[in-house]
């Protein structure tokens, strides 16, 4: 690998994984990070990189959806691999619109699987690594787990549209042998992470002295992994994985949503208490925790067996929830200018749009 293309690298994985490959692993090349720039992606998140590897990161604004773009790209950097982030990735953004789900997700799959085909029939490419999800599993019950081999059972448009994406990819395998990897992960956490998702936002949310909404009874469980450590998977994964095999990559750290929350209330109090805050006004950050409507299809559980990536690649998770999430706690409070960049734009709007009291 000398050329590799990350799609949706300036997004909350995506800026993590460039970071990682940069600076953890004895990668020479060049990363071009192809993004198109929506709401969630954000070249701020790259700044260190930026500057650090002049020589060696290179950035294309781009839709994955955009085959004379990416063809163009992948012919000018000679790309050779690519790890594909990009995507629409907030379940709660694709129940109130799907389009840009089916848009992005599945068919600027297909556009990259063509182009990575038209490569290797000039015998220019190594491989084409897929990140997806473990929700396209579908929901648990109170026990039991994910393996690679569980029925694929998604249950909203995201989960649907990254279902698709993973059984293109297949295709691309079995009918035309193009070499490829998945991956399946649960949730991430950890420094850049867009603050629709639960983490940040119930973070900021307390910071900030407002309600932070729990849906339905606040039970439903996450398996929660700090997303260095889902990069380290998807880099090993990428290099050694085997050609056409899925690889499950989770936490093993199940919390219910409330724990999580609660969980972060005492941390701030801790790191920067409520007495100190003046948005609190002698409230502590536990009485802003909020039960609200439910999600529609809210699955209930999430759970990944990753024994696979442990036993073939020898892969181990590094951070224990406590430790990550308190580094991520204190990451949000340390980082202001990163976040009201990125909340006073577009962000800001559709916020004021879908919710009341957010
Ligand atoms: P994100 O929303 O933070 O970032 C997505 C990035 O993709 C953004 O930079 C955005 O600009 C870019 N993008 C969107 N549409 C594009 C298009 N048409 N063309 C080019 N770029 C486009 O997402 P994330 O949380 O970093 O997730 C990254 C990937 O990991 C996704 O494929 C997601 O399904 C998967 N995943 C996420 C999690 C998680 O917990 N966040 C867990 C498992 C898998
Ligand atoms: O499981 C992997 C998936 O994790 C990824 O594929 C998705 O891209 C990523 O967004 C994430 O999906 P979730 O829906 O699990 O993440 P989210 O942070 O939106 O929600 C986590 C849990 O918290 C979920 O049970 C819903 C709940 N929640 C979420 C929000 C935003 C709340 O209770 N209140 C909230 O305000």
């Amino acid at each position: 690998m000398n050329n590799i293309m990350v799609t949706g690298g300036a997004g909350f994985i995506g800026s993590n994984f460039i970071r990682y490959v940069f600076n953890n692993t004895d990668f020479k090349g060049n990363i071009i990070n192809y993004d198109k720039l929506t709401y969630a992606g954000n070249l701020e998140s790259l700044k260190d990189i930026e500057s650090k590897y002049k020589k060696r990161y290179f950035f294309v604004k781009g839709d994955i959806s955009d085959y004379k773009k990416v063809i163009e790209t992948f012919k000018k950097y000679k790309i050779d691999s690519v790890v594909h982030f990009a995507a629409e990735s907030h379940v709660d953004r694709s129940i109130l619109g799907p389009e840009d789900f089916i848009k992005t997700n599945i068919n600027g799959t297909f556009i990259l699987l063509k182009a990575a085909l038209e490569s290797a029939k000039n015998g220019s490419f190594y491989r084409f690594h897929h990140v997806s999800t473990d929700e396209v599993y579908g929901s648990l019950g109170p026990k039991g787990y994910f393996y690679e081999t569980t029925p694929y059972d998604p249950r909203s448009p995201y989960s649907a549209s990254k279902a698709s994406s993973d059984h293109l990819v297949r295709a691309y395998y079995h009918t035309y042998g193009l070499n490829v990897t998945i991956s399946n992960c649960s949730n991430n956490y950890g420094p850049y992470q867009f603050p629709e998702k639960l983490i940040p936002l119930s973070i900021l949310n307390a910071v900030e002295g407002k309600d932070i909404p729990v849906y339905g009874d606040g039970k439903n469980v996450r398996d929660w992994l700090y997303v260095q450590d889902h990069c380290s998977a998807v880099w090993l994964v990428l290099k050694n994985g085997e050609n056409g095999k899925t690889y499950n990559i989770g936490g093993e750290s199940e919390k219910k949503n409330i724990e999580v929350v609660k969980k972060i209330c005492d941390i701030l109090e801790e790191l920067y208490p409520s007495s100190e805050n003046p948005n609190l006004s002698g409230k502590k950050y536990k009485d802003l925790i909020k039960f609200v409507k439910d999600r529609p299809g809210h699955d209930r559980r999430y759970a990944i067996n990753c024994d696979k990536i442990k036993k073939e690649l020898g892969w181990k998770q590094k951070y224990d929830f406590d430790d990550g999430i308190k580094q991520t706690v204190k990451w949000y409070l340390d980082n202001k200018e990163w976040i009201n960049n990125i909340k006073s734009g577009e962000y800001k709007k559709w916020i004021k749009k879908n919710y009341i009291n957010r």
